[in-house]
């Protein structure tokens, strides 16, 4: 099964993702963890172009380039792990393509949408975590990850090529992901990921034990 997580910059799913993984072995199941943009080598080398750049860059050769990234993840590591009947843990997918790329860039949604069906061989998630939190509160926690004083230059903030993109950007990226979830309510969980790091990892864990119980029934857990 397909597990993603989403939301904007900083708001904890490589953590979640981390303590999930840890969680799951313990119960003797071994989910592969991949992240979006990379998690293969080539699409590592989109995920450089697409980060570390500093060129301008379209809004659609940006879709295209993540798009790419994910045709790649997909054939080789994802969908040949869904067919052996793994558990699949995605550090974004399809929706933040959604958020970010539609939403915060404008592409057209319609666009997104068929780009997104290509990119992911068809594939949908069974479940996917958005961990919401407001732009600002993100920022605060990039910066202390970071060790960077709140105060900037606007030329000198050291972030990535889309961090740097501004709040509004993250502003009606979030907006794209709170779409998102009433869209699809049945798939996606809301998670308040202001919330403590353990209180967040509960209720995703209290999700999952709900939903999938049988990820839990074959535990090799002693505690
Ligand atoms: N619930 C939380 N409360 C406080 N701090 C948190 C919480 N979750 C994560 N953090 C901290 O916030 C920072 C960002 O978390 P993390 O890297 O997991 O976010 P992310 O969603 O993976 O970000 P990115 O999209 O940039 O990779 C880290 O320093 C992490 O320790
Ligand atoms: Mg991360």
């Amino acid at each position: 099964m397909l597990i993603t997580f989403e939301g904007i910059d900083g708001s904890g799913k490589s953590t979640q993702i981390r303590l999930l993984k840890e969680c799951l072995r313990a119960h003797g199941v071994e989910p592969l963890a991949l992240r979006e943009p990379g998690g293969v080598p080539l699409s590592e080398r989109i995920r450089a172009l697409l980060l570390e750049g500093k060129e301008e860059m379209g809004s659609v050769t940006e879709l295209l380039l993540f798009a790419a990234s994910r045709a790649e993840l997909m054939r080789t590591l994802v969908k040949p792990a869904l067919e052996r009947g793994e558990v699949v843990l995605l550090d974004r997918f399809c929706d933040s393509t959604t958020a970010y790329q539609g939403y915060g860039r404008g592409v057209d949604l319609d666009v997104i949408r068929q780009v997104n069906r290509i990119a992911s061989l068809g594939i949908e998630p069974d479940l996917t975590f958005y961990l919401d939190l407001l732009p600002e509160d993100a920022l605060i926690r990039k910066f202390s990850e970071k060790s960077l004083p709140l105060a900037f230059g606007e030329n000198e903030i050291p972030l990535d090529r889309m961090e740097s993109a501004g709040l509004e950007f993250y502003r009606r990226a979030r907006e794209g992901y709170k779409a998102l979830a009433r869209e699809h309510s049945h798939r996606v969980v809301e998670i308040d990921a202001l919330r403590s790091i353990n209180d967040v990892h509960k209720q995703i864990v209290a999700t999952l034990r709900q939903r999938v119980p049988q990820l839990f029934s074959a535990s090799s857990e002693t505690r």
